[in-house]
Protein backbone atom coordinates (compact mmCIF):
# COMPACT_ATOMS: atom_id res chain seq x y z
CA UNK A 1 0.00 0.00 0.00
CA UNK A 2 1.02 3.49 -0.55
CA UNK A 3 -0.10 6.08 1.63
CA UNK A 4 1.04 9.92 0.93
CA UNK A 5 -0.55 10.92 4.10
CA UNK A 6 0.01 11.02 7.92
CA UNK A 7 -3.83 9.91 8.69
CA UNK A 8 -3.55 7.14 6.23
CA UNK A 9 -0.43 6.07 8.13
CA UNK A 10 -1.87 6.52 11.54
CA UNK A 11 -5.13 4.56 10.69
CA UNK A 12 -2.54 1.23 9.23
CA UNK A 13 -0.82 1.89 12.46
CA UNK A 14 -4.14 1.07 14.20
CA UNK A 15 -4.94 -1.80 12.88
CA UNK A 16 -1.51 -3.28 13.72
CA UNK A 17 -1.73 -2.68 17.33
CA UNK A 18 0.06 -5.44 18.91
CA UNK A 19 2.31 -6.34 16.02
CA UNK A 20 6.31 -5.86 15.91
CA UNK A 21 6.59 -2.80 13.30
CA UNK A 22 9.69 -2.03 11.81
CA UNK A 23 10.40 1.44 9.66
CA UNK A 24 13.37 1.93 7.21
CA UNK A 25 13.59 5.65 6.32
CA UNK A 26 14.97 6.57 2.88
CA UNK A 27 15.08 9.66 0.82
CA UNK A 28 13.98 6.92 -1.99
CA UNK A 29 16.08 5.77 -5.20
CA UNK A 30 16.34 2.81 -3.83
CA UNK A 31 18.88 0.32 -4.39
CA UNK A 32 20.52 -3.05 -2.75
CA UNK A 33 21.84 -0.96 -0.19
CA UNK A 34 17.99 -0.03 0.84
CA UNK A 35 17.00 -3.73 0.14
CA UNK A 36 19.47 -4.74 2.52
CA UNK A 37 17.87 -2.49 5.53
CA UNK A 38 14.27 -3.81 3.89
CA UNK A 39 15.35 -7.77 4.09
CA UNK A 40 16.32 -7.54 7.26
CA UNK A 41 13.45 -5.08 8.21
CA UNK A 42 10.98 -8.57 7.06
CA UNK A 43 12.79 -10.85 8.83
CA UNK A 44 12.51 -9.61 12.35
CA UNK A 45 9.25 -7.85 12.11
CA UNK A 46 5.26 -8.52 11.81
CA UNK A 47 4.80 -5.06 9.30
CA UNK A 48 7.28 -3.10 7.50
CA UNK A 49 7.11 0.41 6.83
CA UNK A 50 9.10 2.51 4.04
CA UNK A 51 8.88 5.72 4.01
CA UNK A 52 10.34 7.59 0.79
CA UNK A 53 11.11 11.60 1.35
CA UNK A 54 13.70 13.98 0.02
CA UNK A 55 13.90 15.82 3.38
CA UNK A 56 14.37 19.40 2.09
CA UNK A 57 15.64 20.30 5.42
CA UNK A 58 18.79 18.27 5.78
CA UNK A 59 20.38 19.48 2.55
CA UNK A 60 22.07 23.11 2.74
CA UNK A 61 21.00 25.93 0.35
CA UNK A 62 24.30 24.70 -2.05
CA UNK A 63 23.69 20.89 -2.30
CA UNK A 64 21.61 18.79 -4.74
CA UNK A 65 18.14 18.87 -2.85
CA UNK A 66 16.68 19.83 -6.61
CA UNK A 67 18.65 17.42 -8.63
CA UNK A 68 18.34 14.64 -6.54
CA UNK A 69 16.99 11.50 -7.91
CA UNK A 70 12.97 10.88 -7.58
CA UNK A 71 11.62 7.70 -8.84
CA UNK A 72 9.14 6.62 -6.74
CA UNK A 73 7.04 4.26 -8.92
CA UNK A 74 10.02 2.45 -9.39
CA UNK A 75 10.59 2.71 -5.39
CA UNK A 76 7.22 1.45 -4.58
CA UNK A 77 7.55 -1.69 -7.23
CA UNK A 78 11.04 -2.82 -5.64
CA UNK A 79 9.01 -2.38 -1.94
CA UNK A 80 6.19 -4.67 -3.31
CA UNK A 81 8.58 -6.99 -4.65
CA UNK A 82 10.41 -7.01 -0.73
CA UNK A 83 6.84 -7.59 0.68
CA UNK A 84 6.96 -4.08 2.21
CA UNK A 85 3.30 -3.56 3.82
CA UNK A 86 3.34 -0.10 3.54
CA UNK A 87 5.11 2.96 1.68
CA UNK A 88 4.81 6.18 3.50
CA UNK A 89 5.71 8.64 0.62
CA UNK A 90 4.67 12.76 1.79
CA UNK A 91 4.98 15.80 0.01
CA UNK A 92 7.41 18.10 1.93
CA UNK A 93 3.72 20.48 2.90
CA UNK A 94 2.64 17.40 4.63
CA UNK A 95 5.79 17.16 6.70
CA UNK A 96 6.26 20.95 6.89
CA UNK A 97 3.17 22.38 6.52
CA UNK A 98 4.16 25.70 7.83
CA UNK A 99 6.87 26.84 4.81
CA UNK A 100 6.63 23.94 2.61
CA UNK A 101 10.00 22.44 3.47
CA UNK A 102 11.71 26.18 3.62
CA UNK A 103 11.89 26.13 7.56
CA UNK A 104 14.84 27.13 9.77
CA UNK A 105 15.48 26.32 13.31
CA UNK A 106 14.00 30.16 14.16
CA UNK A 107 10.99 28.60 13.07
CA UNK A 108 10.09 25.17 13.59
CA UNK A 109 11.34 22.97 16.72
CA UNK A 110 14.14 21.06 15.72
CA UNK A 111 16.79 18.61 17.31
CA UNK A 112 19.40 19.57 17.81
CA UNK A 113 22.40 16.73 18.38
CA UNK A 114 25.22 17.64 20.75
CA UNK A 115 28.12 19.85 19.54
CA UNK A 116 30.44 16.88 19.83
CA UNK A 117 28.81 14.49 16.96
CA UNK A 118 27.98 17.03 14.33
CA UNK A 119 31.05 19.23 14.66
CA UNK A 120 33.18 16.96 12.79
CA UNK A 121 33.52 14.42 10.02
CA UNK A 122 30.08 15.33 7.64
CA UNK A 123 28.41 17.80 9.79
CA UNK A 124 31.88 20.15 9.57
CA UNK A 125 30.68 20.71 6.21
CA UNK A 126 27.06 19.45 5.82
CA UNK A 127 25.83 23.07 8.74
CA UNK A 128 22.99 22.05 10.29
CA UNK A 129 22.46 18.68 8.50
CA UNK A 130 22.02 16.46 10.80
CA UNK A 131 19.45 18.74 12.61
CA UNK A 132 17.60 17.88 9.64
CA UNK A 133 18.00 14.43 10.11
CA UNK A 134 17.32 13.83 13.08
CA UNK A 135 14.32 16.07 12.85
CA UNK A 136 13.20 14.31 10.24
CA UNK A 137 13.68 10.65 11.90
CA UNK A 138 12.03 11.43 14.87
CA UNK A 139 8.80 13.13 13.01
CA UNK A 140 8.52 9.52 10.80
CA UNK A 141 9.01 7.75 14.56
CA UNK A 142 6.39 9.68 15.93
CA UNK A 143 4.16 9.52 12.95
CA UNK A 144 4.62 5.27 11.98
CA UNK A 145 5.70 4.53 15.43
CA UNK A 146 7.77 1.56 15.51
CA UNK A 147 9.22 -0.70 17.25
CA UNK A 148 12.53 -1.29 15.21
CA UNK A 149 14.52 1.81 12.91
CA UNK A 150 16.91 0.09 9.96
CA UNK A 151 19.64 2.39 9.26
CA UNK A 152 22.99 1.70 7.43
CA UNK A 153 26.38 1.54 8.74
CA UNK A 154 27.31 3.31 4.91
CA UNK A 155 26.10 6.70 6.81
CA UNK A 156 28.33 5.75 9.94
CA UNK A 157 28.24 9.14 11.59
CA UNK A 158 23.93 9.30 10.96
CA UNK A 159 23.51 6.14 13.32
CA UNK A 160 25.76 6.97 15.96
CA UNK A 161 23.47 10.50 16.42
CA UNK A 162 20.20 8.56 15.90
CA UNK A 163 21.22 5.96 18.60
CA UNK A 164 22.10 8.88 20.91
CA UNK A 165 18.54 10.59 19.94
CA UNK A 166 16.50 7.80 20.78
CA UNK A 167 18.66 7.35 23.69
CA UNK A 168 18.64 10.70 25.38
CA UNK A 169 14.72 11.35 24.61
CA UNK A 170 13.71 8.26 25.26
CA UNK A 171 12.38 7.82 22.46
CA UNK A 172 10.72 4.00 22.59
CA UNK A 173 12.41 2.37 19.20
CA UNK A 174 15.16 0.64 18.90
CA UNK A 175 17.91 1.10 16.24
CA UNK A 176 18.94 -1.87 14.22
CA UNK A 177 22.42 -1.73 12.53
CA UNK A 178 22.89 -2.98 9.09
CA UNK A 179 26.53 -3.78 6.75
CA UNK A 180 27.24 -1.31 3.99
CA UNK A 181 26.39 -3.12 0.28
CA UNK A 182 28.91 -2.94 -2.45
CA UNK A 183 28.60 -3.53 -5.92
CA UNK A 184 31.57 -6.11 -6.80
CA UNK A 185 34.41 -3.83 -8.02
CA UNK A 186 34.00 -2.39 -4.07
CA UNK A 187 32.09 0.73 -4.66
CA UNK A 188 29.51 1.44 -1.49
CA UNK A 189 26.55 1.69 -3.18
CA UNK A 190 24.40 5.46 -3.25
CA UNK A 191 21.66 7.52 -4.31
CA UNK A 192 24.12 9.55 -5.85
CA UNK A 193 26.52 7.38 -7.81
CA UNK A 194 24.19 7.66 -10.34
CA UNK A 195 25.73 11.51 -10.67
CA UNK A 196 28.82 9.63 -11.68
CA UNK A 197 29.88 8.96 -15.35
CA UNK A 198 31.69 5.46 -16.10
CA UNK A 199 35.07 7.24 -15.67
CA UNK A 200 33.93 8.68 -12.38
CA UNK A 201 32.34 5.29 -11.16
CA UNK A 202 36.06 4.15 -11.73
CA UNK A 203 37.64 6.76 -10.17
CA UNK A 204 35.54 6.89 -6.98
CA UNK A 205 36.80 3.14 -6.48
CA UNK A 206 39.61 5.12 -4.19
CA UNK A 207 37.09 5.29 -1.38
CA UNK A 208 37.05 1.65 -0.68
CA UNK A 209 41.05 1.59 -1.80
CA UNK A 210 42.16 4.01 0.34
CA UNK A 211 39.87 1.82 3.30
CA UNK A 212 41.16 -1.85 2.60
CA UNK A 213 44.56 -0.68 2.46
CA UNK A 214 44.25 1.00 5.84
CA UNK A 215 42.63 -2.22 7.36
CA UNK A 216 45.02 -4.27 5.79
CA UNK A 217 47.90 -2.03 6.95
CA UNK A 218 46.63 -2.43 10.80
CA UNK A 219 46.08 -6.29 10.40
CA UNK A 220 50.22 -6.26 9.38
CA UNK A 221 50.20 -4.11 13.22
CA UNK A 222 50.37 -0.70 12.00
CA UNK A 223 48.15 1.17 15.00
CA UNK A 224 49.67 4.68 14.83
CA UNK A 225 47.06 6.95 13.21
CA UNK A 226 49.03 9.31 11.39
CA UNK A 227 50.88 6.74 10.16
CA UNK A 228 47.70 4.75 8.98
CA UNK A 229 45.95 8.33 7.41
CA UNK A 230 49.96 9.04 5.49
CA UNK A 231 49.06 5.69 3.24
CA UNK A 232 45.90 7.09 1.89
CA UNK A 233 48.15 9.77 -0.41
CA UNK A 234 49.51 7.10 -2.44
CA UNK A 235 45.82 6.50 -4.21
CA UNK A 236 44.82 10.22 -4.71
CA UNK A 237 45.11 11.85 -7.95
CA UNK A 238 43.87 15.56 -9.33
CA UNK A 239 40.52 13.42 -10.07
CA UNK A 240 40.25 13.18 -6.13
CA UNK A 241 39.32 15.86 -3.38
CA UNK A 242 39.59 14.49 -0.47
CA UNK A 243 37.39 16.19 2.31
CA UNK A 244 38.15 14.04 5.17
CA UNK A 245 39.76 10.39 6.03
CA UNK A 246 39.51 10.01 9.94
CA UNK A 247 39.91 7.05 12.40
CA UNK A 248 37.99 7.28 15.48
CA UNK A 249 36.42 5.00 18.25
CA UNK A 250 33.04 3.48 16.29
CA UNK A 251 30.76 4.08 18.95
CA UNK A 252 32.07 7.28 20.21
CA UNK A 253 33.48 9.25 17.65
CA UNK A 254 36.41 10.37 19.95
CA UNK A 255 39.59 10.68 18.44
CA UNK A 256 42.42 8.12 19.03
CA UNK A 257 46.26 8.00 18.46
CA UNK A 258 46.41 4.52 18.32
CA UNK A 259 43.85 2.56 16.01
CA UNK A 260 42.28 -0.52 17.99
CA UNK A 261 39.69 -3.23 17.23
CA UNK A 262 37.57 -0.01 18.07
CA UNK A 263 38.28 2.21 15.30
CA UNK A 264 36.42 3.21 12.33
CA UNK A 265 37.94 4.68 9.32
CA UNK A 266 35.47 7.61 7.47
CA UNK A 267 36.20 9.08 3.94
CA UNK A 268 34.60 11.69 2.15
CA UNK A 269 35.94 12.59 -1.25
CA UNK A 270 34.47 14.73 -3.72
CA UNK A 271 34.66 12.58 -7.46
CA UNK A 272 33.22 14.56 -10.86
CA UNK A 273 31.91 17.09 -7.72
CA UNK A 274 29.89 14.11 -6.38
CA UNK A 275 30.37 13.96 -2.40
CA UNK A 276 31.04 10.09 -1.70
CA UNK A 277 31.39 8.87 1.51
CA UNK A 278 32.81 5.41 2.81
CA UNK A 279 33.74 3.42 6.29
CA UNK A 280 35.38 0.52 7.52
CA UNK A 281 35.70 -1.19 10.60
CA UNK A 282 39.47 -2.24 11.92
CA UNK A 283 38.10 -4.99 14.20
CA UNK A 284 35.17 -7.12 13.83
CA UNK A 285 31.70 -5.94 12.26
P1 LIG B 1 19.22 7.50 2.27
O1 LIG B 1 20.49 8.10 1.83
O2 LIG B 1 18.16 7.20 1.27
O3 LIG B 1 19.54 6.18 3.05
C1 LIG B 1 18.54 5.45 3.69
C2 LIG B 1 19.19 4.36 4.52
O4 LIG B 1 19.86 3.44 3.66
C3 LIG B 1 20.25 4.91 5.50
O5 LIG B 1 20.10 4.28 6.77
C4 LIG B 1 21.55 4.55 4.82
O6 LIG B 1 22.63 4.37 5.72
C5 LIG B 1 21.17 3.23 4.15
N1 LIG B 1 22.10 2.93 3.04
C6 LIG B 1 22.43 3.72 2.00
N2 LIG B 1 23.37 3.14 1.23
C7 LIG B 1 23.64 1.94 1.79
C8 LIG B 1 24.52 0.86 1.47
N3 LIG B 1 25.32 0.89 0.42
N4 LIG B 1 24.53 -0.22 2.29
C9 LIG B 1 23.71 -0.28 3.38
N5 LIG B 1 22.85 0.71 3.75
C10 LIG B 1 22.82 1.80 2.96
O7 LIG B 1 20.10 8.34 5.00
C11 LIG B 1 19.11 8.88 4.53
O8 LIG B 1 18.52 8.46 3.35
C12 LIG B 1 18.40 10.04 5.20
O9 LIG B 1 19.34 10.82 5.89
C13 LIG B 1 17.26 9.60 6.17
C14 LIG B 1 17.78 8.74 7.32
C15 LIG B 1 16.18 8.83 5.38
C16 LIG B 1 16.60 10.86 6.77
O10 LIG B 1 16.09 11.68 5.78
Amino acid sequence: MLAHTIEEVREKRQEWKGLKIGLVPTMGALHEGHLSLIKKAKEVCDKVVVSVFVNPIQFGPSEDYDKYPRTLDKDYELCTKEGVDLVFAPSPSCMYPEGNGKLSNDTLTYVCPPFFYVNKLCGKTRVGHFDGVCTVVLKLFNIVQPDLGFFGQKDAQQVIIIKKMVRDLNVPVKIVQCPIVREESGLALSSRNKYLSEEGKKEALVLSRILNNIKACYNKGITDVAALKETAYGFLTDKHDMEYLEILDRNTLEEKSKADKDSIVLIACRVEGVRLIDNIYLGEG
